[in-house]
C-alpha cells in the first residue's frame, strides 16, 4: 500500500514508524522541512512534500493534523475530489479544552468528525480508527498490557477500506473490534475524551475500563 499522512506530528511518527518498510509512506504537510525531518527519521525510502503529495498515487491517507485544521489540510492537498477513492483514516480526537479542564468533545451538527470528514470526502472511504490511545502506546512494541494484546475499536462500513485498516492494525500486533459503520465514530470520539479526561487527570484508565465478559444466555 501507499500511505499518505497529512501531518508530521506526534501521531504521524508513531504510526509511520510501524508500518515503514511494510508499505511506502509519503509524509506532507504545510512545512516541507518539517515534513522531510520526519521522513528522513523514519528512511526506507520515506517521501515527502506538502499536503498534495500525501494524497495524488496514494492508497490509504492519514489525516494527522491537529483537529481543528483537518479541513484546512484538505483544501490544502486538492479538496474533497483529491480524495476521491482514497481510503481516509481519521485518527482525530475533537476536543478542543482539554488544556482547559473541558472534555466534552465537539460534535458537528450532531455528528462525527469522522461523518463531517466523510461528507466532505464524499467518495473516499473512512475509517476511524487509531484514536483511542496516545502516541506512546502506538510506540510501543507490541502494546501489550498485563499480557494483553491492545484491542483497537475502528469503524467505518466500507469493506475494503475496513480491510486495509484491519491490516494496518495487526502491523502492530494488535486485536480489532470493528464497531460498524462510522457513525459509530460518535462513540469513538466521545470515548477517547473520557480517556483523555482520566490521563489529565492522573487516573489509570486500566482501573475504569476493566470491565467483566457478561455470561450470554442463549434463548
Ligand atoms: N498525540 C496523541 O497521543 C494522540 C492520540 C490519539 C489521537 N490524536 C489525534 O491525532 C491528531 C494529531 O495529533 P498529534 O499529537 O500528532 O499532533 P501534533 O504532534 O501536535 O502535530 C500536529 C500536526 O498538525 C499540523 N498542523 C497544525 N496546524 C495546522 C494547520 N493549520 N494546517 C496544517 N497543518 C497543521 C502540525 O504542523 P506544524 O508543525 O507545521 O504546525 C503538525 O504536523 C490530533 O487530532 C489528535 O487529536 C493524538
Amino acid at each position: 500500500m501507499k500511505i499518505g499522512f497529512i501531518g508530521y506530528g506526534s501521531m504521524a511518527e508513531a504510526l509511520a514508524s510501524r508500518w515503514v518498510g511494510h508499505h511506502d509512506i509519503v509524509i506532507g504537510g504545510r512545512n516541507v522541512d518539517k515534513a522531510r525531518a520526519l521522513a528522513e527519521q523514519l528512511g526506507h525510502n520515506t517521501h515527502w512534500g506538502r499536503e498534495p503529495d500525501a494524497v495524488v498515487d496514494i492508497d490509504v491517507v492519514v489525516l494527522a493534523t491537529t483537529h481543528q485544521s483537518v479541513f484546512e489540510a484538505m483544501d490544502a492537498a486538492g479538496g474533497p475530489s483529491a480524495f476521491d477513492g482514497r481510503t481516509l483514516i481519521d485518527i482525530n480526537n475533537p476536543v478542543p479544552g482539554a488544556f482547559d479542564g473541558e472534555f466534552l468533545n465537539s460534535n458537528y451538527d450532531g455528528l462525527s468528525l469522522a461523518e463531517k470528514i466523510a461528507g466532505y470526502a464524499a467518495n473516499a472511504q473512512v475509517v476511524k480508527a487509531f484514536n483511542m490511545c496516545q502516541a506512546s502506546v502506538w510506540k510501543m512494541q507490541p502494546p501489550v498490557f498485563d499480557g494483553r494484546k491492545l484491542v483497537v475499536l475502528h469503524c467505518g462500513g466500507d469493506e475494503a477500506a475496513t480491510a486495509r485498516a484491519v491490516e494496518l492494525i495487526e502491523l502492530f500486533g494488535c486485536d480489532h473490534v470493528d464497531i460498524g459503520e462510522l457513525k459509530y465514530a460518535r462513540l469513538l470520539e466521545a470515548a477517547a475524551s473520557i480517556v483523555i479526561k482520566l490521563l489529565f487527570s492522573g487516573r489509570d484508565p486500566h482501573t475504569v475500563l476493566n470491565l467483566i465478559q457478561p455470561e450470554v444466555k442463549v434463548r
